[in-house]
């Protein structure tokens, strides 16, 4: 199966194969989003198929639940599941204190409310999104249609009182229209380079009105398994997690 891969999927697979791998019978686990996500929900399903693990799974996205459904994973909504063991997820941007940067796919809210309801948050990754400092990808934040040009105002003037004068902002869209989330909200892409104070940035960005959710996740994830192009994966681990 592996043969006609791209060396970026073959690094995303195998990240998400090594995640699997220590998902046990009876766990809850929360199902990430996004093309990496997408290959963890298929290991999984072939190991509910082929070796009879058991796990109830709390998806992130209607795209992953619904992938997850199709292929055999039993899915329910959080609240009927409530704590979760573990969850695993995909990133845009991890650092060497492992905080993220998510919701390229547009998922991040739930994404958050999903890693905060368990135990521990393990990331899988291709190698390029390993980096020195956040920043380069753009930091999604949902906000409420309601006054979106407000909270985009004072998104501004925020990022100027805290040194991003230079900060670009731009409403995501998709096939020609605002991108609508799960949620029914749309998203603010930052862009910002380079990120000094990423707790800072993101409790800034949720003290605005409309803000709904940032896409930076700081100190939630405990482990990132990264996936190479050759096939082989590294664990990073936190070392007090
Ligand atoms: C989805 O909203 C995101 O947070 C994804 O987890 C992130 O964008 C990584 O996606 P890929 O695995 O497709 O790179």
């Amino acid at each position: 199966m592996s043969q006609a891969l791209s060396g970026a999927e073959r690094g995303k697979s195998s990240a998400a194969k090594t995640a699997a791998a220590t998902v046990e019978s009876g766990m809850k686990v929360g199902l990430g989003t996004g093309s990496t996500a997408t290959w963890l929900v298929k290991h999984l399903a072939v190991m509910v198929r082929e070796k009879g693990l058991r796990i109830e799974a709390a998806a992130t996205s209607v795209q992953t639940a619904n992938l997850a459904a199709k292929l055999g994973i039993k899915v329910k909504p959080l609240d009927e599941i409530g704590c979760l063991d573990l969850t695993i997820d995909g990133a845009d941007e991890f650092d060497n204190q492992l905080n993220l940067i998510k919701g390229g796919g547009g998922a991040l809210l739930r994404e958050k409310i999903v890693a905060r309801a368990s135990d521990q948050m393990i990331v899988i990754a291709d190698a390029s999104k390993d980096v020195e400092k956040l920043g380069k990808f753009p930091v999604p934040v949902e906000v409420i249609p309601y006054g979106l040009a407000s909270s985009r105002s004072l998104i501004e003037q925020t990022l100027r009182d805290i040194g991003y004068p230079n900060a670009g902002i731009f409403v995501r869209e998709k096939n020609g229209d605002w991108f609508v989330t799960d949620e029914g909200n749309h998203i603010l892409d930052l862009h910002l380079d380079r990120i000094s104070d990423p707790l800072e940035l993101s409790q800034m960005l949720n003290g605005i009105p409309g803000v709904v959710e940032n896409g930076l996740f700081i100190d939630m994830c405990c482990s990132v398994m990264i996936g190479f192009a050759d096939g082989t994966s590294e664990t990073r681990s936190l070392q007090n997690a």
